[in-house]
């Protein structure tokens, strides 16, 4: 048996949630590989917004259970946070359905303030200021702290946490030109071990498994955001490429099957760097209006653009994308002239008033897709036509996502 990845292929935000959200009620298993609570996954249901950040997808189905991957990166006080809301809205969040990899590194405040102070600088890319970046630089660095640390040698962990708190106290004195004396706080590990029981100690968790149960690996931000083929330096701190499930995870390789790659069907970005489509006008204002584009992380309104083929056909090649998902189409609805850049220009489409027709996808924009697939070269199988998980039109046979 094969197992899916699905990707983000532009800046994130392409709604990765909702499609993990809508192959999660086949799915044993959700497995989140890379990244922290810089994500925020946006699910509805029936009406009710559930945002998930470090929690994986798969929460709203009771069977599922839940990883978080060794590559991924894990604030103890965020994800409090989250589970007691996740909690409150009634969803079961006992150890048996979320763990964590014993290797995944730990976000502390004061990774947090390293971002911010950053941020306030010169230097400022944008960032969701929720410490991702200094976070996966200590631990290149080797001077983190992982998420099962503590409960294999307290004493030592606790030693190593005093020598990276000097080491970030130092680093705000330079950036800042002041006195940085961030504490160590004791809380923070009585809150870690409050999660003793959500970690996993196994080496590959997954190698048994992969054979006997359903799993579907959930990527967090984008291609273009990716540390190695993104728009360096404006991209985040981890790698989002498919074949980071099985390092991030960690997921044997040769169990991976079909990668979803996510696109929206006109393009978004939050912070800064290159948008070669963005709209700076009505016609922008407007569809970041209806299409609710402020961050589900940080509320920050985000840059809005026209579909850039060039760049989805670079990141499906990169990431050797096997089916497209589009979503969004229907924010499009209504827009009388909808753009698409193609071999460096921008042409016109005709837009559509509705997405569906009875009971088929309307011409127009059935016609966008098509443009779209000729170009990238891949199918599109599922189609997004509205904010509700049932909101999603079968265009090409989904067929078996394990097989
Ligand atoms: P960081 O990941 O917080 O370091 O932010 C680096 C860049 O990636 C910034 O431009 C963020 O806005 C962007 N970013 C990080 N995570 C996400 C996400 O989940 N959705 C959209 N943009 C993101």
């Amino acid at each position: 048996m094969k197992h899916p990845i699905i990707i983000g292929l532009q800046y994130g935000d392409e709604g990765k949630g909702k499609i993990t959200d809508y192959f999660a009620q086949k799915a044993d298993w959700v497995i989140r590989f890379n990244g922290g609570s810089n994500a925020g996954h946006t699910l509805w249901v029936d009406g009710k917004k559930i945002v998930t950040h470090s929690v994986p997808s798969g929460i709203l189905f009771p069977k599922c259970k839940n990883f978080i991957g060794a590559a991924c990166v894990l604030d103890p006080l965020g994800f409090k946070k989250e589970t007691d809301e996740h909690k409150a809205s009634g969803l079961d969040i006992s150890p048996h359905r979320i763990k964590s990899d014993y290797r995944t590194h730990l976000t502390f405040p004061f990774h947090k303030a390293l971002d911010e102070s950053r941020e306030l600088g010169s230097g400022g890319l944008g960032t969701t200021k929720k410490g991702i970046g200094p976070t996966y630089s200590f631990k290149v660095d080797r001077r983190n702290i992982r998420m099962g640390d503590l409960f294999i040698d307290e004493k030592g962990t606790r030693e190593r946490l005093k020598d990276s708190l000097a080491y970030a106290n130092a680093l705000i004195r330079e950036m800042k030109g002041k006195e940085s004396s961030l504490k160590e706080n004791e809380d923070f590990f009585e809150i870690i071990s409050l999660f003793k029981d959500y970690v996993s100690f196994e080496a590959a968790p997954f190698y048994r498994v992969a054979q006997k149960e359903k799993c579907l690996l959930e990527g967090a931000q984008a291609l273009s955001l990716d540390i190695d083929h993104g728009t360096y330096p404006f991209v985040t701190s981890s790698n989002a490429m498919p074949a980071m499930a099985s390092v991030g995870a960690p997921f044997p390789h040769s169990k991976l099957g079909r990668v979803f790659g996510v696109f929206k069907a006109y393009m978004t970005r939050v912070g800064s760097g290159p948008f070669a489509t963005e709209l700076k006008n009505e016609t922008g204002e407007r569809i970041r209006k209806n299409g609710s584009e402020f961050g589900a992380t940080t509320g920050r309104p985000r840059r809005v653009g026209w579909l850039d083929l060039d760049e989805l056909k670079n990141n499906v090649e990169l990431g050797d994308i096997s089916d497209l998902v589009m979503t969004k189409s229907d924010i499009l609805s209504g827009e009388e002239k909808i753009c698409i850049k193609r071999q460096g220009e921008i042409i016109e489409c005709e837009g559509w008033s509705e997405t569906l027709s009875g009971d088929k996808l309307s011409k127009p924009l059935d016609r966008y897709l098509s443009l779209i697939e000729d170009y990238v070269g891949v199918k599109i199988t599922l189609v997004g036509t509205g904010t509700d998980r049932k909101s999603l039109f079968e265009r090409n046979t989904l067929g078996d996502l394990w097989s």
